[in-house]
């Protein structure tokens, strides 16, 4: 059968064939001119009779026309959904679904999320969908953080100390004062009682030693960070912690009751207040603390009673032996009855509490009553944002526009709250590198950086205003020329480029990175669009062609025109991947980045490709009708017998 007859003579069958007739598709060309020319005729004249005219109909072809019903469509569904899901507490018997939200600071997360998956498109498709831009500037007064610290979560993937080298200085010009260092398993620590945590590529105590002078160099004051209730997944996750889990099948919590946690905890604090002996704070996490209360020995005690007895206890000790002050997480608070939580006086133990949300709507999350709980209970308080690792598990570059409401949001916020407070400490902007422990990782601090900074700047002007983006390009070192550009374009900037792709051509610490993110979010979508389209879009060699033998030699040289290309772009990127990844971090992270995000899409390819090569052998072809596969039986038995 010629293509030509096939496709002509039975177009019914293939209601979606894009290749499938030149003719036809000439003819359909030919009218499409003659339409466009009509159109472009139209327009032509009325540019030129009104202006007023074209300025509404480009507003109306603007982004902003098209989406913002969606837009309001979309944050409702969202917010519905996340409200529900907030809603739920401790005292609500809901712990299944607890201990299934296991992941750090989900809530932001789930806002977005939900309905997209984290590739390119979905990216592209929420910058259209959140148009909402930055700067209504006169509106809000100038609220400037008095420390303003930069989250660098180590865990798992240590960036090299000669990248912190080039990115401490950047972040203090940008404003910074200072580092939340939440080492995680990075961090030597020595001794029986806790060596068998530290990962392989953990920094040694000289390094940081350098990280250290690295800060105090650039006016970088430190504040340590180390778990001490929930969220010890690298220690509890070995068979050598086991014993100490709230709960044998989640290697989240740690079991309050135990001597031997307080013997484990104080040690891994003595290390680290040791390592960091100027440290006025240490930051003692205990967010996100699912399982408590559970163990044999906890579960006659109330969930509050527990926290807050260990909160103390790890507070008192810290305060006495170190006369260091504990900051903690604001989240599991928010669900305690404010006066038990101020019957337990932990201010009077200098308790701290670090209020982190990540979205646009502070309030919505922090409602009113919890300000005013955290207003009688703890006089120093801080805020934290985000400007990565918040809106999806597996993004590769942070949006950033909606990192810069959620930190103009807050910087809002505090403004409101400070003359409630004796002390409003300063914003913390967090930066996540995975969601918890076990998870893969998410943005990578190179590819965030321009988030970061802008954030940063945000925040050290105290209030976000377009004249910020002239210092920001100075400071991303942009060519002169994208400088100018991007200054006059203003907020449309974060709607048409909301990963800032346009910083491509700039070089800051790291830009080889970011460059990659966005390489490879083109050449992902690249293989993604080519798989989908021979194996799934075609009809030649899908599973079904495969598992039967049944194909068009034909087809399928049609089919693997573009392999080659396609595998090419791919490879490109293993090696650009290893060349930019290898001068921030070492070759485990190098390697479990390639793994995570482009060896699947080898994989596919090349499973693909062997597929393909096989059944291109064939010379005969099945008789039909050709018979079911084998296993399909099993499903369908299984199915009925269900009935
Ligand atoms: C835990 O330690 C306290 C004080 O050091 C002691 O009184 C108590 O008996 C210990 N409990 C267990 C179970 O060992
Ligand atoms: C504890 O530190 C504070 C300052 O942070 C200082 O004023 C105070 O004297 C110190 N107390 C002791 C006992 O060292
Ligand atoms: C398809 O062809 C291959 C190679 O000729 C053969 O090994 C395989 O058994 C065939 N499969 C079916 C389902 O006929
Ligand atoms: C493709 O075929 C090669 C050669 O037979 C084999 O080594 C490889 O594992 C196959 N790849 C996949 C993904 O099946």
């Amino acid at each position: 059968m010629s293509q030509k007859k096939f496709a002509n003579s039975h177009p019914h069958h293939h209601p979606h064939h894009h290749s499938c007739s030149f003719c036809l598709l000439n003819r359909i060309w030919r009218r499409k001119f003659l339409l466009l020319s009509i159109v472009l005729i139209f327009l032509i004249i009325t540019i030129t009779i009104t202006n007023s005219r074209l300025n509404v109909f480009s507003s109306l072809f603007s982004p902003s026309y098209k989406f913002q019903y969606n837009q309001q469509q979309h944050q409702r569904q969202h917010l519905a959904a996340s409200n529900k899901d907030n809603g739920d507490t401790f005292n609500n018997n809901n712990d299944d679904k607890m201990n299934l939200r296991n992941h750090q600071h989900l809530k932001a997360d789930n806002y977005m999320s939900n309905s997209y998956n984290n590739d390119n498109d979905n990216i592209r498709r929420q910058s259209v969908v959140y148009i909402h831009p930055p700067g209504d500037e006169q509106q809000n007064k100038a609220y400037i953080p008095k420390n303003r610290f930069i989250h660098l979560d180590l865990k798992g993937a240590p960036p090299k100390v000669e990248y912190l080298q080039q990115l401490f200085p950047l972040l203090r010009q940008a404003g910074a004062n200072g580092i939340l260092l939440e080492y995680e398993d990075t961090f030597p620590y020595a001794g029986e009682l806790l060596r068998h945590a530290v990962a392989d590529n953990a920094y040694s105590l000289s390094e940081i030693e350098d990280i250290k002078r690295l800060a105090k160099e650039n006016g970088l004051e430190i504040i340590p960070l180390v778990q001490t209730l929930g969220h010890l997944e690298f220690f509890l996750k070995l068979e050598h912690y086991r014993h100490l889990r709230e709960m044998d099948e989640f290697p989240q919590a740690i079991c309050p009751s135990r001597n031997d946690t307080y013997e484990l905890l104080t040690n891994m604090i003595d290390q680290m207040l040791i390592a960091h002996p100027d440290s006025k704070w240490l930051h003692i996490g205990c967010d996100e603390v699912y399982q408590i209360g559970i163990c044999d020995r906890c579960k006659h005690k109330e969930r509050d009673e527990l926290f807050l007895n260990h909160v103390k206890r790890i507070a008192t000790y810290i305060k006495e032996k170190y006369n260091v002050t504990s900051i903690i997480w604001d989240d599991m608070l928010r669900q305690f009855s404010p006066d038990f939580v101020k019957s337990y006086d932990l201010d009077k133990i200098g308790v701290e509490i670090m209020i982190w949300t990540y979205v646009d709507d502070i309030y919505r999350f922090i409602p009113t009553q919890n300000w005013m709980f955290y207003a009688e209970t703890f006089p120093k308080i801080w805020g934290a944002s985000a400007f990565k690792g918040a809106f999806g598990e597996t993004l590769t570059v942070p949006n950033i526009k909606m990192h810069l409401d959620n930190n103009i949001a807050w910087l809002k916020a505090l403004d409101e709250q400070e003359s409630s407070f004796k002390e409003i400490r300063g914003l913390v902007i967090t930066g996540w590198q995975r969601y918890d422990h076990l998870a893969t990782l998410c943005e990578l601090l190179p590819s965030g950086l321009p988030s970061l900074v802008i954030d940063l700047l945000t925040a050290t002007n105290g209030k976000y205003e377009s004249k910020l983006l002239e210092k920001f390009h100075q400071l991303m070192n942009c060519p002169h020329q994208l400088d100018y550009t991007y200054n006059t374009m203003g907020a449309r900037l974060f709607t048409q480029y909301p990963t800032f792709s346009h910083l491509i051509n700039c070089d800051f610490p790291g830009s080889k990175v970011f460059r990659l993110m966005q390489e490879f979010e083109n050449i992902n979508k690249r293989v993604d669009d080519y798989l989908y389209d021979v194996t799934k879009h075609k009809a030649w060699l899908t599973d079904y062609n495969f598992r039967h033998n049944i194909t068009s030699p034909w087809r399928i040289r049609e089919g693997l025109q573009d392999y080659a290309n396609v595998m090419y772009g791919l490879k490109s990127l293993v090696k650009m991947a290893i060349t930019a990844l290898g001068e921030i971090y070492d070759e485990y992270t190098v390697y479990e980045w390639i793994e995570e995000k482009l060896y699947p899409q080898l994989l596919r390819m090349e499973k693909f490709y062997n597929q393909t090569i096989k059944i291109q052998e064939l010379r005969v072809w099945p008789r039909r009708p050709i018979k079911p596969a084998v296993d399909l039986q099993r499903f369908i038995d299984k199915i009925n017998k269900e009935e």
